[in-house]
């Protein structure tokens, strides 16, 4: 049995408070590293189409049942509709070739990615002569209703949001028949996301820490851009706990009932982040750790930006 407490979502499901990233593992490398997570006590996988590596998680998720270490139902997966099906005929075919990846019959959750459409039904990220990409103007309103036909069909138990600001989470509410039961943002100590968390707890939406750890490993991180898990504002915490940096800011996201999901594909790295079920940071550490807030935001979606849905321009949050 897995440690890991469960957050409830509103329709009577309930998702494992801390799971496993995979965004920029390789191919590579996930298969084992999903391997070795399960067998440290992960039941919760965090995928997505574009990560371009569900068929390599889907095999060490076929690998752990077949060994009888995991049942389906012990595991919780969620992936994501990536930005070029947004347009509603291409919903649900988008949804299938996640499933065939997977190897799965159902998922748990799916998600969509990001509130931009781009051109649809071709390259993952499709360009123009310039280099830029190119846009579609489908309205997510619309997607969320396709979104909805997959829940009836049984292709995932929930569905929800990615990346999407107050606003538009409004707009989906008010034309949804089945709501979203969570949303998955960035979110760590520079942008704690305190107003959208509390804009999603009063409408029974779950959040989903991405990029916990700063993401140290984006692949546009540059050498002098700050890094979150070297803070040294973090190190007299690291002393006091005898915990590690990433430790405390795992920690950080749970105690706030965030749910949470660090990519590693590293074994040791894998298993010291699920260590954090031991101890509780005091109350004042955790203001303390809101207290780095300062809109700090290593996902800025630069290629989207003129989009007329990119989520952080023109919105306060
Ligand atoms: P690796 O996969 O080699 O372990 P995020 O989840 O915020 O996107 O961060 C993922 C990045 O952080 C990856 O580069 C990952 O490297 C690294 N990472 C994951 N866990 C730890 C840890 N406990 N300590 C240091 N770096 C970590």
């Amino acid at each position: 049995m897995s440690s890991v407490p469960s957050v409830s979502l509103s329709n009577g499901f309930s998702i494992p408070i801390f799971g496993l990233g995979t965004w920029k593992s390789k191919p590579g490398e996930v298969t084992q590293a999903v391997k070795d997570a399960i067998d440290i006590g992960y039941r919760h996988i965090d995928c997505a189409h574009v990560y371009g590596n569900e068929k390599e998680v889907g095999a060490a998720i076929k690998d752990k049942i077949d060994e009888g270490v995991i049942n389906r139902d012990d595991l919780f997966v969620t992936s994501k509709l990536w930005n070029t099906f947004h347009r509603v005929d291409l919903v649900e075919k988008a949804m299938k070739e996640t499933l065939n990846n997977l190897g799965l019959d159902y998922i748990d959750l799916y998600l969509i990615h990001w509130p931009l459409g781009y051109k649809e039904d071709g390259e993952l990220f499709p360009t123009d002569e310039q280099g830029k990409i190119q846009f579609s103007n489908v309205d997510y309103v619309d997607t969320w209703k396709a979104m909805e036909k997959l829940v009836e069909k049984e292709y995932t138990r929930s569905i929800g949001l990615s990346n999407f600001n107050k606003r538009q989470i409004e707009r989906v509410l008010d034309s949804s028949t089945i709501k979203p039961v969570n949303l998955q943002i960035e979110c760590h100590p520079y942008l704690n996301q305190k107003k959208l968390i509390e804009f999603c707890k009063s409408n029974g939406i779950t959040v989903t820490a991405y990029s916990p750890l700063g993401s140290p490993d984006r692949p546009w991180a540059k050498p002098d851009d700050p890094q979150l898990l070297e803070d040294e504002k973090l190190n007299f915490l690291s002393e006091k706990y005898k915990k590690t940096t990433a430790q405390i800011l795992l920690k950080y996201q749970v105690q706030r009932g965030v749910i949470t999901i660090p990519k590693s594909v590293n074994k040791g790295r894998i298993a010291e982040n699920f260590n954090i079920f031991d101890f509780e940071l005091d109350p004042k550490d955790l203001e303390y750790i809101n207290g780095f807030d300062c809109g700090g935001r290593f996902c800025p979606m630069t290629a989207g930006v003129g989009h007329p849905h990119h989520p952080f321009e023109n919105d306060e949050y």
